[in-house]
């Protein structure tokens, strides 16, 4: 029924862990073979364990991210770098201030570009994903909607990045963090479909009961643009990494 691999794990701790320990290998891997390692990088909820295990191993372990590049998957638009709603901040709470990774290897859409200039911003981003390689792994959260970054319901297979609207079930999910969903911005800057299936390696985490539903539909429902994480199930190297709540309904 399962039309893209899913390792179900007893909690997020214990996924998080295993995708960690992943993701050092990976990062040592390339460390031994003199090359950098480019991770796609996202926010919200789902994500935080992993990153509080990344910090652990750096921590701990010795884990370097001297050669490690990331790209984030969104930004809000309209908010600057300094708000504390902004994924940049979030990312630097969440990860980078803990890590010895170079500044200007951090890379995440600007949510502040003058409208005329988003078009080639998108662009830019694009190229300096080209540029570094390309993503060797991609990790992800889903949204109520489907959305893998914030590739809302329409949002096509081949998309790039680019500025999208966001749904009124993403602004009231976001709702409770902005005092109210008259503070959530009403659009995005987002890596597209197409920009995240390039990834080498894609991994989708979600926990909880409450994304049970979507899980069953991006992993056994049909392919197409209402669930944009359906599009994994045609990715040759994507896997979702889910809880026992999460996976009830498979
Ligand atoms: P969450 O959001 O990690 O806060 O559940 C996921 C998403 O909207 O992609």
């Amino acid at each position: 029924m399962n039309k893209v691999p899913v390792k179900v794990f007893p909690t997020p701790e214990t996924a998080t862990a295993q995708l960690a320990a992943d993701t050092a290998t990976l990062i040592r891997n390339n460390d031994l073979a003199g090359k950098p390692t480019v991770l796609g990088l996202a926010t919200g909820s789902t994500p935080i364990r992993y990153y509080q295990e990344l910090i652990r191993l750096h921590k701990e372990d010795g884990l370097s991210f001297q050669n490690v590049i990331t790209f984030n998957l969104d930004e809000y638009a309209g908010l600057p770098p300094e708000h504390k709603e902004s994924y940049w901040m979030f990312m630097q709470q969440n990860l980078f201030s803990h890590l010895d990774i170079k500044a200007e290897n951090i890379h995440l859409p600007s949510g502040i570009v003058d409208e005329a200039a988003i078009p080639a911003h998108c662009d830019d981003y694009e190229k300096a994903i080209i540029a570094a390689g390309g993503i060797d792994q991609q990790i992800l959260g889903i949204g109520r909607t489907g959305h893998i970054g914030f590739n809302e319901p329409g949002s096509p297979k081949d998309s790039l990045t680019r500025a999208i609207q966001l749904d009124q079930i993403t602004r009231e999910d976001a709702a409770p963090s902005f005092d109210g969903i008259d503070n959530v911005p009403t659009a995005a800057i987002t890596m597209g479909c197409g920009t995240i299936l390039a990834a080498r390696r894609i991994v989708l985490m979600a926990w909880g009961a409450g994304k049970a539903s979507i899980v069953k539909k991006a992993v056994q429902g049909p392919v197409n643009d209402i669930v944009s994480a359906s599009y994994l199930q045609e990715h040759d190297n994507a896997v979702f990494y889910i809880d026992e709540s999460a996976s009830t309904e498979l």
